[in-house]
């Protein structure tokens, strides 16, 4: 204790806030993890190090790239709902965003422009820009011993990387410094599919999707809304004016006549579950709604289904909620599982095609939580939990 008290002191004492989380800090608590900074900042060893000791809290720098962001202000929302430890918050923005004060649940930061020098100092990285821009930075970034997660599909088919739902296999980040956050669509659809997959296993996935705007970003979300108010509004982000619309085109297209973001969906379903042959058939559709995805699943199982067995998994699930009385016309719905940390799932019938071996459901998530920012803090959590 006596240790770890003077440790504690000659380490706060050497340290100098950037940004301080200051409503979040237990000052008496604090251990400055970057004191552990370059390749030596190993959460494991750390623990190891102070195991006897009850005290011992630590609290961790976080770096969000992207910060202002229709993902990156849902992570800042989620470090403070699911109390990460932090201990200083940078937010990290492109030149045109930087230097503003914006308001967040930790107070009043500001934004800085992007700089990976300062950003490699931090514990914790997320990355909420681009493909492109993860491409340039992520490994460089983990190069001081941050772990980063990584919002964009950069990394999610390198075999070097894990893409983790911590709820599925968050085993896999075990010795990892960058880890993939997968797609939003995949995320959604597997908190419902893999209680079915453990259960009873999966042999075929033929789902339909129903998209919000805000999964184009902030300028998806600005889009739909000025093109309700003006049918003449000049569409940018999406193909065709999405207001009063459906469009059945998300991503580019590819040589199978799939789009990239239906191959996504095939291609992370196959990697989460480590079933790299099941095949998985999806079209991804744009809808005129703000926020949550929708997803109608058919699935074909390898045992037949019992559902009472379903329902128990389903309800002990942690992160999925089922919602599901057809008779009160209860089900999963965008507005009712917009900004909710849980997916629901409905709807949940047996399959008139593939009879006892197959059933169909609907399921609804926000794409900003459960498959972008809360995930990825789960992932980060699930770090510092020592997997
Ligand atoms: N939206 C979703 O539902 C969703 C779901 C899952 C995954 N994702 C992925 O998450 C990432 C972010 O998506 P988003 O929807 O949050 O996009 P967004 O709303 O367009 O936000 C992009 C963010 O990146 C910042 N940025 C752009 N260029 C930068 C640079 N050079 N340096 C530092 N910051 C820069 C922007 O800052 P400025 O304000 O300065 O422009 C903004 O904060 C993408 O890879 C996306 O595919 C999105």
């Amino acid at each position: 204790m006596m240790l770890y008290l003077l440790l504690a002191t000659l380490l706060s004492l050497s340290y100098s806030f950037n940004i301080p989380a200051s409503n979040l800090i237990e000052t008496s608590n604090i251990i400055k993890s970057k004191q552990f900074e370059k390749s030596n900042f190993d959460v494991t060893e750390i623990k190891k190090f102070f195991k006897n000791d009850d005290n011992y809290n630590p609290t961790y720098s976080v770096g969000i790239i992207g910060a202002t962001g229709a993902v990156g202000q849902e992570i800042i929302n989620c470090l403070h709902n699911t109390k990460f430890p932090v201990s200083e918050l940078n937010l990290y923005t492109s030149k045109k965003s930087s230097n503003k004060i914006i308001t967040t649940p930790f107070g009043r930061h500001y934004t800085k422009e992007f700089n990976i020098d300062d950003a490699k100092e931090c514990n914790f990285l997320f990355l909420a820009v681009s493909g492109d821009f993860s491409k340039k930075n992520a490994i460089e970034l983990c190069e001081k011993g941050a772990f980063v997660i990584d919002n964009s599909s950069a990394f999610r088919y390198d075999e070097n990387v894990p893409l983790v739902i911590p709820e599925i296999n968050k085993h896999k980040i075990k010795g990892k410094r960058l880890i993939a956050n997968p797609n939003c669509t995949t995320a959604i659809a597997l908190m419902a599919l893999f209680p079915i997959f453990k259960l009873f296993g999966l042999t075929k996935v033929i789902m339909s999707t129903y998209q919000a705007a805000s999964g184009a970003g902030n300028k998806g979300i600005i889009e739909l809304e000025e093109s309700i108010k003006d049918k003449n509004y000049k569409n940018e982000i999406f193909t065709y004016p999405l207001a009063f619309n459906v469009i059945p085109h998300i991503d580019k297209f590819q040589d199978n006549k799939y789009t990239k973001e239906e191959m996504k969906v095939s291609w992370e379903i196959q990697k989460i579950l480590g079933v790299p042959d099941l095949p998985v058939s999806c079209t991804a559709v744009r809808i005129p709604t703000i926020r949550a995805h929708s997803e109608a699943i058919t699935v074909e199982t390898e045992k037949p289904i019992d559902y009472n067995l379903l329902k128990t998994e389903f309800d002990s699930f942690s992160g999925l909620k089922v919602v599901d009385n057809p008779e009160k016309n209860i089900y999963p719905m965008p507005l009712t599982a917009s900004e909710s940390y849980d997916v629901e799932v409905g709807r949940v019938r047996p399959s008139l095609i593939f009879g006892d071996f197959g059933l169909d459901m609907f399921v609804c998530g926000d794409q900003l939580l459960r498959g972008a920012a809360l995930n990825a803090v789960l992932i980060a959590k699930s770090i510092t939990e020592e997997i």
